[in-house]
């Protein structure tokens, strides 16, 4: 069986004091829980996230980073760094990312890549958008973004890799896809990986979903049969409705 993932976005919300205060109100909601609870802060965040949900189950992620090490690149931060802080996870080629900064496939592998060099656990986004649903285009779309996004990695790294399949104009807007058509999506990126990576693999391979999750649709959504979780970003600012979704399957 494999586990259920709730991993919050944060985006660019949230100050550090906001940030600890959330992690403090967040705690006690999800201590019982046995599912994996995620937050992906903004950079700033990071060090007060990580000392303030140390001694809890409350893992701490980045939204994205460089693939290079080091070197002249003004802005940006490489998984070096943040594993030198201890980050775990890190989003990589989130949709906001691919539309607004020039996110491509390829700069996705080189990051994922880089990602496991430094001991980070990525969560690499994939999904259409509107105009490619409606031309008939999603499962092409989405079974490509994964192969190009996993390519040139071992099985065991496959197997490591979570996957955030969000249609992008299901993130923000208020609509979902159905739970039949997301675990359907997902159950395409499953097969995808099966065929290049065998049966074992993409059995262990980690997909949630994400766009417009919510409480009142948490529950549906992570009960479908191939749906691993969720990537949540605007429910994911209120410490009480996130332990909701968190707490799911309570
Ligand atoms: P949303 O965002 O939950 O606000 O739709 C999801 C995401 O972008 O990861």
């Amino acid at each position: 069986m494999r586990r259920k993932v709730i991993a919050g976005n944060w985006k660019m919300n949230m100050l550090p004091g906001e940030a600890i205060e959330f992690i403090n109100e967040l705690t006690p909601l999800v201590k019982d829980t046995e599912n994996e609870v995620i937050l992906c802060v903004p950079y700033t965040d990071l060090f007060y996230a990580l000392l303030t949900a140390q001694n809890t189950n409350i893992k701490i992620g980045a939204q994205n980073m460089h693939f290079e090490e080091s070197g002249a690149y003004t802005g940006e931060v490489s998984g070096k760094m943040l594993k030198s802080i201890n980050v775990e996870y890190v989003i990589i080629g989130h949709s906001e990312r691919r539309q607004y900064f020039a996110e491509t496939d390829e700069t996705v592998n080189k990051k994922v890549k880089a990602a496991f060099k430094y001991e980070l656990k990525p969560i690499v986004c994939v999904g259409e958008t509107l105009e490619e649903r409606e031309a008939g285009k999603t499962v092409d779309i989405i079974t490509k973004q994964t192969e190009l996004a996993l390519e040139g990695l071992t099985n065991e790294q496959v197997e490591n890799t979570i996957i955030a399949y969000e249609p992008i104009w299901a993130i923000g807007t208020g609509k979902t896809a159905t739970s039949e058509d997301a675990n359907n999506s997902i159950k395409e990126i499953r097969n995808k990986i099966e065929k290049i990576y065998g049966q074992e693999t993409a059995s262990r391979v980690i997909i949630q979903y994400g766009g417009s999750v919510k409480s009142g649709n948490s529950k549906e959504l992570f009960g479908m049969s191939d749906i691993d979780g969720g990537l949540v970003g605007g429910a994911s600012l209120k410490a009480e409705e996130f332990s909701k979704i968190v707490n799911f399957d309570k």
